[in-house]
């Protein structure tokens, strides 16, 4: 971990402040808490007589949001777990209905800087790639065992590389001679492939990104937490979703619809999604590939 402190820039946080609607005393799910910018923003606006319940699976990002947010200790309530269990959790402490509900979804500055993660083409680390490091599989587990068709199909479908054929082909021969373990060995296969620097990099962004998903199983998490926490919604709430692939936009878009569709209390209020400013672009260009969406329920 470097030694500079964490810091993770809140995407689109006016746009998500606006979106919420906060008013004091309201209460707030945050699904993926991150490094607590976002809720910094909207403890503010829900003051003392709010409640603020933070959800991350990342135990170093909780730590450091918890110590960010220590202020507002009384207002919020953490927990270590993913933002599928948000409605699960909150039945437990007898909370059926929040008055808004934040994802911002994928990766925090943290994960990337940080070189043990294995999340950074450009950091040599352990092939690791999980927010929760206490479970599940890793990328190493991933490249050395799943199939050659479905390494294929992961870098093909979460990564639109058009190269993922020759990839898998390449990692199956690779893994008989020796495992893959660390980022290096997967980026001597893409330099293998490539010629160019620029072209390595862009290639390595779309393989990394795509097993990520795949480690953390994040398209499947987010199409069954959709309506898992629009369930939570209490009349007059608002849900937010901030994402940064377009196949987690569409699971967004169709997972408002079919809730709008099914239930006419529910309002989609973005008809097209809202994204970064130029401003923004220039100042976090971490922002570029944010999409933000949100839903009233009347
Ligand atoms: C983009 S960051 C959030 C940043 C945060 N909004 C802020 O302003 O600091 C995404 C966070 O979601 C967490 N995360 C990813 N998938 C998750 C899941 N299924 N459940 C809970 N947290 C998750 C990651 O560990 C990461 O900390």
């Amino acid at each position: 971990m470097s030694q500079n402190k964490p810091v993770h820039v809140p995407v689109l946080l006016k746009e998500v402040v606006n979106y919420l609607a906060l008013l004091p005393g309201r209460s707030v799910v945050d699904g993926t808490l991150g490094l607590g910018g976002h809720a910094l923003s909207c403890l503010k606006e829900i003051g003392v007589k709010g409640k603020y319940y933070g959800f991350d699976l990342d135990e170093n990002n909780l730590k450091i949001a918890k110590k960010r947010l220590q202020l507002f200790s009384s207002e919020c309530q953490f927990f270590q777990d993913s933002f599928v269990h948000c409605h699960d959790r909150l039945q437990e402490l007898g909370i059926t209905a929040v008055d808004a509900i934040l994802l911002d979804l994928g990766l925090s500055s943290p994960h990337v800087d940080d070189a043990s993660r294995g999340f950074s083409f450009q950091k040599k680390a352990p092939l690791d790639m999980r927010f929760d490091r206490s479970k599940g599989l890793t990328a190493a587990h991933v490249l050395n065992n799943y199939t050659e068709y479905d390494l294929k199909t992961i870098f093909y479908r979460y990564g639109e590389e058009k190269y993922a054929p020759k990839l898998a082909r390449m990692i199956v021969a690779r893994r008989r001679e020796k495992a893959l373990g660390i980022t290096e060995d997967l980026m001597n296969l893409i330099q293998e492939i490539m010629r160019s620097p620029k072209d390595q990099n862009r290639m390595a962004s779309r393989v990394f990104q795509a097993l990520r998903i795949e480690v953390n199983d994040e398209l499947n998490v987010l199409r069954e937490a959709i309506p898992s926490l629009l369930s939570l919604l209490k009349s007059g709430g608002r849900m937010v979703v901030i994402s940064y692939h377009s196949l987690e936009d569409r699971i967004v878009k169709q997972g408002f619809k079919q809730a709008a569709l099914n239930d006419c209390d529910y309002q989609i209020l973005t008809k097209k999604p809202i994204v970064p400013s130029e401003a923004e672009l220039q100042k976090n260009p971490r922002s570029r590939s944010a999409k933000l969406r949100a839903i009233f329920k009347s």
